[in-house]
């Protein structure tokens, strides 16, 4: 460690005893993680409050100290979010609760060994092995038990151990459970229970981020009826669990299924949808209209909409662990082909879009593409296997010119490129084709002039999530524009 690094260190270990005496009174909360799951989780539980209105909590995030972690530790220590924010409220909070001190993040381990409850939001990545088959990729299941054990040897045995982490159906019981006996025993802890429970989370980044944790149905399962008490006392402290009550499963794999099952099943509603739209485009149809009178039947309300693609860092991997689960743990050779075909199909989305692409354009060599949205939803910074990316790589390969913009990305880290938020920017650059990826509300309003700012007369618009409605598309039309839209069949030149 460097002068200047051991300086830092002894600052945050300063901190660090600072915050606990001033919250010595507070059960002590862990949140291992501060991404996407964590940084929230952090917030909505250093929300809590008493009977007397005071921080019930002493919340303490903790991260891994490489650059990604410490850069998200520094970010909470300095009173910020760790990524751009849409949601208001989270952002208010967030700030409430840092100037009220009960939040502090840090990657000294002593953190754990204080630790009353320890959440654990750590990432458990799956590696894909190209688009084609989601059955040859691999899952660094090793690496978060590894976590896992670290901790175990660090928290106390009484501590409630919730991992809100997606993993292998099986891991609470079959993987961790043993890990945390036997390292509770080499520490002389004999014949404790271990209080461990999987919830998994739902929270939506977004306009409604922190709601969609506090105002929002919850799963959970614990290893005994213990662990299930503590844990759903500790979820009603923070989940307004009256309006919204509380879903107890049987045991902590059932849990574990409920997670993967949920994206699964999104992730096959999406595939589906992508079948049916390349046929409405080919018969002519609106595909929307046609969705819009089947969410009619009660049963049929949430069929998906078509798009560009799928991405973030759930669906895209969540079938994927499923079936590593049912065969690592489960021992069964057989595969869980539908819900992995459903991430196939929606790993290859925007190909489609660049189908339609290169039909309008031809080779697209010198052209100018300008891709509209590289976050993977709406209304979100985060670009973790977003659909941009493969169609930013695949206009590259053709050797077009690509141009990116995005209200709130301002680099992307997977492309390395810095990215536009500013639309008045690409006046300098204006372009022959641009496609709506994503549906950020800024791009909804988007009057047809403003067009005439970033593209070429007649350049070709390609709407591949819903951005254009059909009164704009006639305006952009007679403003000599070509348009086609995914899943708008009923849109000619
Ligand atoms: N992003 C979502 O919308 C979402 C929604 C529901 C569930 N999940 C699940 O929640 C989990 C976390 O997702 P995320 O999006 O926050 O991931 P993320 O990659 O944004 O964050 C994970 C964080 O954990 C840190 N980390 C890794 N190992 C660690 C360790 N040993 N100790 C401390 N920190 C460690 C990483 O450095 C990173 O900052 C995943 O299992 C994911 O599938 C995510």
């Amino acid at each position: 460690m460097g002068k200047e690094q051991l300086k830092h260190f002894k600052m945050r270990a300063t901190a660090l005893d600072v915050f606990f005496k001033k919250n010595k009174d507070r059960k002590t909360v862990v949140i291992q993680g501060l991404g996407f799951v964590g940084a929230a989780m952090l917030t909505a539980v250093a929300r809590a409050t008493d009977s007397n209105n005071k921080p019930l909590y002493a919340v303490i995030g903790t991260d891994l100290p490489n650059a990604g972690g410490m850069n998200k530790i520094d970010c909470i220590n300095e009173g910020k979010l760790p990524f751009k924010c849409s949601d208001q409220f989270l952002q208010r909070v967030f700030t409430k609760c840092f100037r009220q001190g009960n939040i502090i993040a840090t990657c000294d381990k002593r953190a754990y060994k204080v630790a009353d409850i320890l959440v654990v939001d750590i990432n458990l990545d799956v590696k894909k092995k190209g688009l084609k088959n989601s059955s040859k990729n691999k899952v660094f299941f090793s690496n978060f038990v590894k976590a896992m054990r670290q901790a175990a040897k660090l928290v106390k045995p009484s501590c409630l151990i919730i991992i809100e982490s997606t993993v292998p159906p099986g891991t609470c019981e079959k993987v961790l459970l043993p890990i945390f006996k036997l390292e509770f025993k080499n520490r002389g802890y004999l014949r404790r229970s271990v209080d461990l429970v999987h919830s998994y989370e739902r929270v939506m980044p977004g306009r409604n981020y922190l709601n969609s944790i506090i105002s929002y149905f919850r799963v959970f399962s614990g290893i005994n009826k213990k662990a299930k008490k503590k844990a759903r006392e500790f979820f009603e402290s923070f989940i307004d669990a009256k309006k919204y009550p509380l879903a107890e499963l049987e045991n902590t794999t059932a849990s574990e299924i409920g997670k993967v099952l949920e994206n699964s099943f999104r992730a096959i509603n999406i595939a589906l949808i992508q079948e049916w739209t390349e046929f409405a485009e080919a018969a002519g149809v609106d595909l929307y209209k046609v969705l819009d009178a089947i969410r009619k039947r009660e049963t049929h309300r949430n069929i998906m909409n078509p798009g560009f693609g799928v991405g973030g860092y759930c669906l895209t991997k969540d079938s994927i662990i499923a079936d590593f689960g049912l065969r690592n743990l489960f021992r069964k050779r057989r595969r869980l082909a539908m819900s992995l075909n459903a991430v196939n199909v929606n790993d290859k989305m925007p190909f489609h879009s660049f189908s339609i692409l290169t039909k309008q354009l031809g080779k697209l060599k010198d052209k100018t593409v300008l891709i509209m949205g590289v976050s993977y939803l709406k209304d979100i910074s985060d670009t973790r296997n977003s659909p941009s990316e493969i169609f930013y790589r695949i206009c590259a390969r053709q050797e077009a010119k690509v141009l990116a913009h995005d209200p709130l990305v301002e680099y992307w880290p997977e492309m390395k490129i810095k990215v536009s938020n500013d639309l008045s920017e690409l006046r300098k650059n204006k372009a022959d084709a641009v496609i709506f990826a994503v549906n950020h509300d800024s791009y909804l309003k988007l009057r047809p002039v403003v067009f005439a700012e970033f593209l070429k007369p007649k350049a070709f618009i390609l709407d591949a999530n819903n951005v254009i409605n059909d009164r704009k598309s006639s305006a952009l039309r007679k403003m000599g524009y070509r348009l086609l839209g995914v899943g708008k069949g009923h849109w000619k030149f």
